[in-house]
């Protein structure tokens, strides 16, 4: 099967930074979007701003992706909302904290796990029956060049960026065959709502980006534009996206002009 013109795209993490602009980006293209998160006022908002201006169908429902009954409802509403699913578009993901190892609490710890690996794979699992049922789909998940390098302070974010190259590099062995392409966005600097969520503080978190151009959200949703042009035969694994002003991928050579 080709590529429909107009595809039934799932987003996770849509009610902020990434999955947002993406949202923004793919909307006006007449293509249908089913939007995900836990902040249901951000959706909410976000789904009715979006249908003002969309040809295709957009629909919002709250989900929180460690949960695997979330997630289940979740993709059985945007089924029920859309009649099937073509691309899977895992945004949901979030790091906390800068704690060494020797120190992260069971909180941080567990978060980031349950979020960023076991949510992926909740979030796979729920939905790829239906891309496989579809005919045509893919597969897009946000991982990090914290899945490529690491640094002090990061080891349980980067394991679980680590975490998603594999699971991004099995799923592509386990759907060979199948009419489903396997990419991972790696981000570098991308300014979201990321560090404040990671700091639990503005200031520390504006500090992340001082003098320097990271990217935007906006960035990353034209590159996931352009992976949906491609043509059929064509698959890009990985895709390492940073700031010109971020030499390195752990953020250690950045130019800043202030
Ligand atoms: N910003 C960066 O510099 C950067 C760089 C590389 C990779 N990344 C990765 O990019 C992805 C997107 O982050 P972002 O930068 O766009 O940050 P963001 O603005 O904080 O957005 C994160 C999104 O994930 C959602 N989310 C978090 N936990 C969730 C859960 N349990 N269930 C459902 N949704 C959940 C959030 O929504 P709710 O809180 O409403 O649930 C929000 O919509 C993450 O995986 C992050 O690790 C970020």
């Amino acid at each position: 099967m080709r590529r429909p013109a107009k595809l039934n795209i799932l987003i996770t993490g849509a009610s902020s930074g990434m999955g947002e602009a993406c949202a923004r980006a793919l909307a006006p293209l007449g293509h249908s979007l089913v939007l995900g998160a836990r902040s249901a006022d951000k959706l909410k908002k976000l789904q009715k701003e979006l249908s003002k201006k969309a040809s295709g169908k957009i629909v919002a429902k709250t989900v929180d992706v460690q949960s695997t009954a979330s997630v289940k409802a979740f993709t059985a509403f945007g089924l029920k909302s859309l009649g099937s699913l073509n691309v899977v578009l895992a945004c949901a993901g979030l790091a906390r904290g800068l704690e060494p190892i020797e120190t992260i609490t069971d909180d941080e710890l567990e978060e980031m796990v349950r979020t960023n690996v076991e949510g992926l794979v909740k979030t796979l699992r729920a939905t790829l029956p239906h891309l496989k049922k579809s005919g045509w789909g893919y597969v897009m998940a946000i991982g990090s060049t914290a899945g490529h390098a690491v640094y002090e302070g990061g080891g349980t974010y980067c394991a679980t960026k680590h975490g998603v190259k594999a699971l991004m590099q099995t799923l592509r062995l386990e759907l060979c065959g199948h009419n489903i392409r396997v990419t991972s966005l790696d981000p570098g600097m991308v300014e979201t709502n990321f560090s404040v969520v990671r700091f639990k503080d503005k200031s520390r978190a504006q500090k992340v980006y001082q003098g320097m151009t990271p990217l935007t959200g906006q960035d990353i949703a034209t590159c996931v534009q352009w992976l949906l042009t491609l043509p059929e035969h064509v698959n890009i694994d990985e895709m390492i996206i940073k700031p010109l002003d971020q030499a390195s991928h752990t953020g250690a050579k950045v130019h800043r002009r202030k």
